[in-house]
């Protein structure tokens, strides 16, 4: 059996990369040779656990290099040859297509779930590093400005994205009706939509609100519950740096928050859904995200229960190397080729995981882990898996399965 901890070591080894003095680490080196927002966060649990506490700061530091001036942490950065396309990720605008308006080269203008102000808490946590944290702490302050200010609707605390990418689940099933696809369709029917999206904002003169969310704007559970998390850790770091007044303002920002995702993502407070803003309805689709209230601790202790009953059901989401993205019971459902279509994930492990524990799930909560450790020894660090027989798909190498080390 090989040892865990030496072969997560392995992989984040061969994908760090260094350029101009920013560190960072690429999710995996042929398919994503870049740096992503929501992998960054990941990357730096990984760091934490592994001992490597300077490596889990800079990958963080590096991130918000890019912030554009209006607070927005982009979706990746485009460290190398930022103005050069390269094969795969010429879709993505960076370099000057965007520099006039947000003052920032080699970054996209799409962003991700705010996963970082939980990195950044846990680095303070394990460093006790107060410099850190007082560098970090006006950044991720501008990013949750940004949000709130440009991602938010009228009297609602809840935040839009605007392209299915946002939400870090590419091509979910989520997102099949607003992008006026059909449950059974290609990677590249998703991605020529998703493209569509991109080229509208540049008609929108990356004016969210005003223009864009006319396109595409849904209120994703997966991404609002990571919102709640991320202002739980701005309350504790408010509170760390004496900032008296902020923990007031992200504690009444939480309360709404947690009110408007209760009235208007469930009707039963158990099974929560995202909402299309276009279309004022709720997306009925069984993605694994029916837990991520779990993760934001939403549900009372009954609806609990009866979230973990679905999680091990076969019929949906359980199968013998995990929990499918996508439910087998939907018609979108293909755990084959299907990216976040059924394919098992580590991440959706890893936030299942904690939401397990956080509601005292333990046993349930190290069944996952056993089963993420599995997937690992047999096929390695693989982008995603068959639920059926554990064999990895997509990129090879790829740092997410390296959360493992963080599960304890
Ligand atoms: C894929 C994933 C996204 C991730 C990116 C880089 O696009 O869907 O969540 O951030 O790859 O790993």
């Amino acid at each position: 059996m090989p040892d865990i901890r030496a072969v997560v070591e392995n992989v984040m080894k061969k994908n760090q990369r260094s350029v101009d003095s920013n560190f960072y680490t690429v999710p995996s080196i042929e398919r994503y040779p870049f740096q992503w927002l929501w992998d960054s966060c990941f990357h730096s649990l990984i760091y934490l656990s592994l001992g490597h506490h300077t490596e889990a700061k800079e990958e963080l530091r590096s991130i918000c290099k890019k912030q554009h001036q209006n607070g927005l942490i982009p979706h990746i950065s485009f460290w190398h040859e930022p103005n050069k396309p390269l094969p795969n990720w010429g879709r993505e605008l960076r370099g000057e297509d965007i520099n006039h308006i947000f003052g920032v080269t080699g970054s996209s203008f799409l962003t991700q779930p705010p996963l970082i102000v939980r990195a950044v808490l846990e680095c303070y946590k394990e460093t006790d590093d107060i410099d850190f944290l007082l560098e970090m702490y006006p950044k991720l302050a501008n990013f949750l400005a940004y949000l709130k200010l440009n991602r938010t609707f009228k009297d609602s605390e809840l935040l839009f994205i605007i392209n299915p990418d946002e939400s870090g689940e590419d091509n979910s099933p989520r997102f099949d009706t607003a992008l006026n696809l059909t449950a059974v369709q290609t990677a590249e029917q998703s991605l020529v939509k998703r493209i569509e999206l991109m080229e509208k904002m540049v008609v929108c003169d990356f004016d969210t609100k005003k223009c864009m969310q006319n396109y595409f704007s849904i209120v994703d559970v997966g991404f609002n519950c990571i919102y709640a998390d991320a202002l739980e850790g701005m309350i504790e770091l408010a509170e760390l740096l004496g900032e008296g007044d902020d923990v007031k303002k992200y504690g009444d920002i939480l309360d709404l928050l947690r009110a408007d995702i209760k009235q208007t993502l469930t009707t039963d407070d158990t099974y929560f859904y995202s909402l299309d803003c276009i279309t004022r309805e709720q997306i009925p689709v069984n993605t694994w995200n029916l837990f991520m209230p779990l993760y934001a601790e939403l549900v009372d202790e009954s609806a609990a229960k009866k979230l973990v009953a679905i999680l091990f059901s076969e019929e949906t989401f359980w199968s013998q190397f995990g929990v499918r993205t996508t439910s087998a019971s939907e018609p979108s459902y293909d755990g084959r080729d299907g990216f976040w279509r059924g394919s098992i994930w580590a991440a959706p492990h890893w936030f299942i995981y904690k939401g397990l524990q956080r509601y005292g799930f333990n046993k349930e909560a190290s069944i996952l882990k056993a089963k993420t450790l599995k997937l690992i020894e047999l096929s390695g660090m693989y982008e995603h898996y068959d639920p059926l027989t554990g064999v990895g798909f997509g990129a090879k190498d790829f740092t997410w399965p390296g959360l493992i080390v963080t599960m304890e």
